[in-house]
């Protein structure tokens, strides 16, 4: 029998030949934060790579929300929702969400990955889920959970997703499940295509808007109502890590649905309540989001600043028109290069290769929030502009630069 723990020591090799060659971009510790200025190895850098796109998980505000509930809760619910773990403030929570999406009820969880593994209940074997390809893990890993079989679509292709729809012959219910906002490429799914779909083959439709409530739609309400189509869609999820500046999630449907995910989801029900520091900052952070709509404006008009910037450099700068702003690399090892000489010149992004994204379609990814100035986005271009240069990408990169130039690469990575 091999040993079980084979794999780990691959990947610590894989790891060390990272940091001998400078290029192991995972999991720096930041040591101090001060807005979208962290302190990371001692260095004051700029956060230019996190998902509070409202800039409000260092709000004051939100942060008093936070101290208000752990001073009146304590720090923990130590117990599960079902049992001992719900407080006052839970329900308040999601009380506020229902209400902002328009449905009838919602249900919080302890993380948005709980949130979105809890699709899981529904999926019963005679049941089947088409979903995305490009969908965040976990939602992959709901439909793993899950006793349906499960048809994932080529990212973006309804096409592909109706021949699947067509050939299917599940006894019971499907469902198709997707991002609203893609948060690697920044891309929208196409749900006018995705509902009439579901509509004609009698599917039930889940978006998973987590990072586009906040951002997206009248008021922030996300996807589907950008496309004036949420009544056509059946269940919402999110996330409060992204916008709402804290921790947890929910899942947001008629009040039956919502119930059935209350008492019947294992991430849910066999989990300790969501924390009383997330739900007041969550809470806090509703007030502020409804409160002040040119935050929103403001992580558009700077990331219109930052794409502009960096396209003057020649990088393939991809997604729509959100502050998700990814850099087109296409090769993990140069990636992940121009992200350790990103942080060098001063501004902290991520390195997204797979499973983020496809081999081939590595990107480091920009986030720009409504907390940035303008200054702040012009000195993440003049950054870029000398770090792609160095590993041989955009206008700058001189003759001899070439991808990974004098920095050697881990034998056999590429
Ligand atoms: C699309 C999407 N869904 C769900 C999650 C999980 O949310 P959380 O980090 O709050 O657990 C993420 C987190 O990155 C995400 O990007």
């Amino acid at each position: 029998m091999a040993d079980l723990f084979d794999k780990c020591a691959a990947s610590t090799e894989r790891a060390a030949g990272m940091r001998a060659t400078r290029s192991f971009p995972y999991g720096k510790p930041v040591e101090a934060r001060d807005g979208t200025v962290v302190t990371v190895d001692g260095r004051r850098v700029i956060m230019a790579g996190s998902n509070d796109y409202l800039g409000l998980a260092t709000d004051a505000r939100v942060v008093a929300g936070a101290v208000a509930a752990t001073e009146k809760y304590g720090a923990s619910c130590t117990g599960a929702p079902i049992m001992t773990g719900t407080i006052a403030l839970h329900r308040e929570l999601e009380e506020r969400l229902a209400a902002f999406l328009g449905r009838e009820a919602a249900v919080v969880a302890t993380t948005g990955f709980q949130t979105n593994l809890a699709l899981a209940t529904l999926l019963g074997r005679d049941d089947v889920v088409f979903a995305d390809a490009a969908n965040h893990a976990s939602l992959v890993d709901a439909a793993r959970l899950g006793f349906a079989r499960h048809h994932r679509y080529r990212h973006g292709d309804t096409a592909h997703l109706e021949r699947l729809l067509a050939g299917s012959d599940a006894r019971g219910g499907g469902l198709i499940v997707t991002d609203g906002l893609f948060s690697m490429e920044g891309d929208v799914c196409d749900l006018p295509t995705l509902v009439d779909l579901a509509g004609r083959y009698h599917a039930r439709l889940a978006v998973d808007c987590a990072h586009d409530i906040g951002l997206l739609g009248p008021g922030g309400r996300g996807v589907p109502a950008m496309f004036g189509l949420e009544s056509r869609v059946d269940i919402v999820t999110g996330t409060f890590s992204k916008c709402l500046g804290s921790t947890g999630g929910f899942i947001a449907a008629e009040r039956g649905v919502v119930d059935f995910f209350r008492h019947h989801a294992r991430s849910i029900v066999f989990s300790a309540g969501l924390p009383p520091a997330s739900t007041g900052a969550a809470l806090a952070a509703l007030d502020v989001m409804e409160a002040e709509p040119e935050r929103r404006e403001r992580a558009f008009a700077l990331a219109s600043r930052m794409r502009d910037g960096l396209r003057g450099l020649d990088l393939a700068v991809g997604g729509g028109d959100t502050p998700i702003v990814p850099v087109h690399v296409g090769d993990d090892f140069v990636c992940r290069r121009l992200w350790w000489e990103l942080l060098g010149e001063g501004v902290f992004v991520n390195a997204v290769s797979s499973p983020g994204v496809p081999v081939g379609r590595e990107l480091v990814r920009v986030c720009v929030t409504a907390g940035h100035s303008e200054a702040q986005v012009d000195r993440v271009v003049d950054a870029f502009a000398r770090a792609a240069a160095r590993v041989g990408l955009g206008a700058e990169a001189g003759a001899g630069a070439g991808a990974g130039a004098g920095v050697g690469t881990v034998a056999g990575e590429r």
